[in-house]
Order: C-alpha cells, then sequence, then structure tokens
C-alpha cells in the first residue's frame, strides 16, 4: 500500500481512505492491482528476457487495458532497476532532477519500491512511497522526480500515450498549459 509523506512538516497519509481523496484534489490516479499472480520467478527475476516481459504485461491486461482504454493511454513497457542495471547511479542522478512532461506518466510497481515525489498543486511536495501492487500517474504537467528505496531496485510496468509526451521537460515554464 502506498503511502504520502509532505515534504515541508513530515505530514503522513496512509490508508486508501484517506490517500484517495487527496490523490483525487492532485489529479492523481491511484490503484491497486494484484501482483499474487505473478510467479515469484517473474515478480523477483531482475534480469528479464523480453519474454519475460510479455508475460508480465500480459499477466495485468485486462487492466491495462481498461485503464488505457479510459485514458487515452497507447502503450506499456517495463522498466527494470537494480544493482544489476549499468549505470544505476547515473540513471538515479538523472531521475531525481525535479521535471514534467507533456502526458501523464503512470507507472505500475510489479516488485521493489521507488518514491515519486510530486509537487501539489498549492506547491507543496510530497513523496508517494510505492510498493508492489500500486499504480499512480503523475499528471502531465505535474513537476516530479524520483528515487529508489533502500532496496534499490523496482521493476515497473510504464504506461504511455505516446513517447514524445514522456519526454522530460527540466525548466519549469517550458511548454506549459
Ligand atoms: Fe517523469
Amino acid at each position: 500500500m502506498a503511502y504520502i509523506q509532505f515534504r515541508d512538516n513530515g505530514e503522513k497519509i496512509e490508508g486508501t481512505e484517506d490517500l484517495l481523496p487527496f490523490l483525487n484534489t492532485q489529479d492523481v490516479i491511484y490503484e491497486k492491482w494484484g501482483v499474487e499472480r505473478l510467479n515469484g520467478h517473474l515478480k523477483e527475476n531482475y534480469a528479464l528476457t523480453d519474454e519475460e516481459k510479455a508475460a508480465i504485461i500480459n499477466a495485468f491486461r485486462e487492466e491495462i487495458d481498461e485503464l488505457s482504454a479510459r485514458r487515452g493511454y497507447q502503450t506499456e513497457d517495463i522498466i527494470v532497476l537494480s544493482d544489476q542495471t549499468p549505470n544505476l547511479d547515473a540513471l538515479l542522478d538523472k531521475f531525481k532532477e525535479e521535471h514534467h512532461h507533456t502526458d501523464d506518466e503512470v507507472r505500475f510497481c510489479v516488485d521493489g519500491h521507488g518514491i515519486f515525489t510530486l509537487k501539489s498543486k498549492d506547491g507543496r511536495y510530497f513523496d508517494v512511497v510505492m510498493e508492489p501492487g500500486d499504480l499512480i500517474s503523475v499528471p502531465a504537467y505535474t513537476r516530479h522526480w524520483f528515487t529508489l528505496c533502500d532496496d534499490r531496485k523496482i521493476k515497473c510496468i510504464r504506461i504511455f500515450v505516446t513517447p514524445a509526451g514522456w519526454e522530460a521537460i527540466y525548466e519549469e515554464n517550458t511548454a506549459a498549459q
């Protein structure tokens, strides 16, 4: 279960009943998809073949298609980050730079953990700490960055509108609405 923590005063929001109303005010989608359907090999393996990646995506096909139809998303892939990833620290340095995109950034955490830090509509930064089974969207134009947790690994399904809409824009007022 994801939880939220505000960076300015440490206030924490836990539990779906409290999380969802706040996330709704930020236009952030939160869903929980069951990861118990994956066998241990697909869930815990961080050196996935293309066939294994496709098998994971297929295991969530129904939920992906339903969300994509609702939100206009068109494609998906898997990103795997762990100590086996070449240049992990260089990648993480890049992910922790604040940026936004012109489309939603949607992530479903299959295994591991990660933190999306988002800038709220009233300018407060908050961490969304994700665990396996959590899906969140970072809305288009919402400033954010990403970091790993102590386990330094995550396996995520990424759901996109178009690759162009997913490019990171680092300057806050570039391509604003
Ligand atoms: Fe991003």
